[in-house]
């Protein structure tokens, strides 16, 4: 048995070092035990001879990339399942397209499991201010589901680039000086500060965008598992919100859509304002949020509240494109979650595609409308419009990379395939763009709602799920 002692839990570099020495010496997988014992010397004295002759062996980037994220996980067995993925590649260089083997589902599942780990601690951190000898300075407590730390603090740091702040966690610390982040060993709860005035403002906020119409317990409990609340101010609020949200329902039915509130304008203002945006193009979808609220390519900022940027996973095989935020997604700052989201959400679940494994984004990111008394009414935006934003988008599909897009409507057709298309004509055709993407058109959930007669629009709703379900299948 060759014993192989990596130097810490995410040590990424050593795995790999020493997995393509056991591989060029041919040591099988089931006589490799990966141990961590922060030695990091790898073989110790037992070093395994060199086979001479030995093919010189390379691995696909995707692999690189699939490991480096699986390595996070928590997983005791993450190092011996890459190397066996590691072993067969070298005669099997497709064996990552080919879903149905174990340790391929295995380690894609495990490395969706780290990428929401990282997504949850995005969303969940919170912190608290405290004063030390240099001023100001913002501490969170987070007990991450994997090792995501790392991976995660650099959102942070562009995110808060002028605040002073450190994440403490079990097991590592991110410390942000507004030069540079560094890191030091796990911490202890009692570390973190408890109570302090930002909590009343998470409340405040919360219970500010807690939709009653959109509660779904079970639904919620996913969106923001148990296992986080402990740490959330907000949370305290969750019962009690619950309890109130019928009643709240019934009078967010009777109340026509609104002008944004003054907190939500100047929530939106102030993200605008912290966005560091250079104009550059962006290289990660939080640069892309960041741009978007500084955007002045277009008039189409004056009129909404915020930009909404689109939502899912950086590496989604699926990309969905509507065609502007609409009066709630622009309260939001999220696409789709309005009543087009709605219909969206309950086609793509007829359809069996798992919205949160895709990517939904604009092809406009402002909401363009005009106001009719406290109403505001969508406008649809115009090619020019549609063209300066297309930048957004691009930028959008070159880091996402999707495999399919599907356009939903005439305006997303329009951004999407760069000129006009009957949706009933090319539906249900796998469309080829030049970015190495399917293309594929189907009609705009708001379409679906706008059918007078009922016969049509279930009929217009049968075939809106069955063009999602052929997208899944070409993704
Ligand atoms: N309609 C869209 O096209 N996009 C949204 O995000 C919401 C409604």
């Amino acid at each position: 048995m060759q014993v192989v002692r990596l130097a810490s839990e995410t040590d990424f570099s050593g795995w790999r070092e020493a997995a393509r020495a056991l591989r060029a010496r041919g040591v099988p997988p089931d006589e490799a035990l990966w141990t961590v014992d922060g030695a990091g010397d790898l073989f110790g004295e037992a070093a395994p001879a060199p086979q001479s002759g030995a093919p010189p062996f390379t691995v696909p980037r995707e692999f690189l990339e699939l490991a480096d994220t699986v390595i996070l996980h928590r997983s005791d067995e993450r190092f011996a399942l890459l190397y066996r993925l590691l072993w067969r590649l070298q005669q099997e260089p497709n064996l990552l397209r080919i879903a149905s083997v174990a340790d391929v589902a295995q380690a894609r599942g495990l490395a969706r499991q780290v990428s929401q780990a990282a997504h949850k601690m995005k969303a969940f951190v919170r912190f608290r201010r405290v004063e030390d000898e240099c001023g100001e300075i913002y501490v969170a407590w987070f007990e991450p589901a994997h090792r995501v730390v790392e991976m995660t603090a650099p959102f942070f740091a562009r995110r808060f680039a002028n605040m002073r702040f450190s994440i403490l966690t079990p097991d590592l610390c991110a410390h942000w000086g507004t030069r540079e982040l560094t890191f030091t060993p796990g911490a202890d709860p009692a570390d973190a500060p408890r109570e302090d005035a930002l909590e009343d403002y998470w409340r405040t906020y919360y219970a500010s965008i807690f939709n009653p119409a959109r509660l779904k317990t079970a639904q919620m409990q996913k969106e923001m598992p148990k296992r986080y609340w402990r740490n959330l101010p907000e949370a305290r609020l969750i019962p009690e919100l619950i309890a109130r949200a019928e009643a709240k329902t019934d009078a967010m039915v009777a109340q026509a859509p609104s002008e944004p509130t003054r907190r939500v304008v100047r929530a939106a203002q102030r993200a605008s304002r912290d966005a560091p945006y250079d104009g550059a193009a962006p290289t990660t979808l939080e640069e892309v949020c960041a741009g978007v609220q500084a955007c002045r390519r277009c008039d189409l900022w004056k009129c909404g509240t915020q930009g909404v940027a689109g939502e899912g996973p950086a590496r989604a095989k699926l990309m969905f494109v509507g065609e502007q935020p609409g009066d709630q997604e622009d309260l939001a700052g999220k696409p789709f979650v309005g009543p087009a989201g709605k219909v969206l959400d309950r086609a793509l679940a007829e359809a069996g595609v798992p919205r949160a494994e895709t990517f939904v984004t604009n092809a406009v990111k402002h909401f363009k409308h005009e106001l009719r008394g406290k109403r505001r009414i969508h406008k649809t935006p115009d090619a020019g419009e549609v063209s300066a934003c297309r930048w957004w988008l691009d930028n959008e599909r070159r880091i996402v990379r999707p495999r399919v897009i599907v356009a939903l409507g005439a305006t997303a057709t329009l951004s999407v395939f760069g000129k006009t298309m009957p949706i009933a004509k090319f539906r249900q055709q796998a469309l080829q763009l030049p970015d190495q993407a399917q293309g594929v058109v189907t009609y705009h959930p708001s379409y679906l709602l706008r059918v007078p007669d009922a016969e049509a629009k279930a009929k217009a709703y049968a075939l809106f799920v069955e063009d999602l379900k052929f997208a899944w299948t070409l993704a």
